[in-house]
């Protein structure tokens, strides 16, 4: 089970080397200053060494062996074009279309994860998820047995005690209306993520109908991907459809499906699309007192992660570990 401890306990054995597309932003060069100094992540920081020491200067953080990589300066770019240009062909992108694609941080950064020049990237404190995820979905692509790339939060809620309580919500940030078999593959990449941090999943194909009490597309949508879920993971405590007072409420449980050994206990959740999903993590997150870690990303063949744009530095480090021991 991962927490930050044994997460750094494993970095520290052996470290990676991990890009950050947007180098000369401050929480990014907080975050580095503080990696560097646990001396567990190597920070490859994307821009103009000029910009990104003179960004660090003057914010006052000590970025001494950090890797600076000058996407316009780059000693292996046109090994770096001519494989991206490899990579894009049934696109017919050219040499000159790929020097500008490859001159943006986004595409820059996720390529240098492809060559094998860093173990994983860690972007999004300025670009938009879909411009973080799109380099990703293009380059790096879904690993072998997958058709999908998808995402989770993971959601601690710390206690005075030390038995935090933590979650695992999905599809919060990728896929806007993942379809049935869609939401079998999400469920499955979420319980595996969930069990790395330590959850013993019980999943609930979230709706707003318990076990039939409404009706529509999306309740048949959840009940049908339910149902192939518990088919395909046989092992797993999954149950749905589950309206989410029913899935976390053994009271509202009792009185609505009594049966379902999930529901009142669900530690995991399978949202039916991204509205639900990201309104539902933020409600957690921002009334709920959870800490939410995430967009976690599922499926692809390397460990690249995004950031929200209204991120902290805690929160870029806290993804930087989190990445780092998930490569
Ligand atoms: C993820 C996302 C960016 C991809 O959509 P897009 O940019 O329109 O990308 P396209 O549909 O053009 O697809 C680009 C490539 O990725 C692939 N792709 C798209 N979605 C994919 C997925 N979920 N899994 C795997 N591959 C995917 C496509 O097949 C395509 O491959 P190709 O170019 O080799 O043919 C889009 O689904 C999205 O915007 N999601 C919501 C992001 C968001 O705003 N989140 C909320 C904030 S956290």
């Amino acid at each position: 089970m991962y927490t930050f401890g044994t997460m750094i306990q494993k970095l520290k054995k052996d470290p990676k080397r991990i890009v950050f597309t947007e180098g000369t932003d401050e929480r990014i060069l907080e975050a580095a200053s503080r990696l560097l100094a646990g001396n567990f992540l190597t920070p490859v920081l994307l821009g103009s060494k000029k910009d990104v020491e003179a960004a660090a200067e003057e914010a006052g953080y000590n970025i001494r062996g950090a890797e600076i990589i000058d996407p316009a300066n780059f000693d292996r770019f046109d090994e770096m074009v001519e494989q991206f240009c490899e990579i894009r062909k049934s696109k017919g992108v050219t040499p000159e279309q790929a020097r500008t694609i490859l001159s943006g941080g986004n595409y820059f950064g996720t390529m240098l994860i492809k060559m094998g020049i860093a173990d994983c990237l860690l972007g999004g404190a300025t670009y938009s998820t879909a411009d973080t995820v799109r380099p990703a979905l293009q380059i790096i692509k879904t690993k072998p047995g997958n058709k999908i790339v998808s995402s989770c939060f993971i959601l601690v809620r710390p206690s005075a005690t030390g038995d935090n309580e933590v979650l695992a919500m999905a599809d919060c940030a990728i896929n806007i209306k993942p379809n049935e078999d869609e939401l079998v593959e999400i469920c499955g990449e979420t319980v595996s993520c969930a069990k790395v941090f330590g959850v013993d999943p019980k999943v609930a194909f979230l709706s707003y109908s318990t076990f039939g009490s409404g009706s529509g597309e999306d309740v048949d949508k959840m009940r049908n991907a339910c149902r192939k879920a518990k088919a395909a993971y046989p092992d797993v405590p999954i149950d749905g459809e589950l309206q989410f007072d029913a899935a976390v409420s053994p009271t509202v449980a009792r009185t609505k499906c009594p049966d379902s050994a999930v529901a009142g206990y669900a530690n995991t959740f399978i949202f039916p699309d991204i509205n639900a999903g990201n309104i539902g993590y933020k409600i957690a997150q921002r009334m709920g007192s959870f800490e939410a870690y995430g967009p976690i990303l599922l499926g692809l063949n390397a460990q690249i992660n995004d950031l929200s744009r209204g991120c902290n530095a805690q929160e870029v480090y806290s993804m930087a570990i989190i990445t780092g021991a998930l490569a």
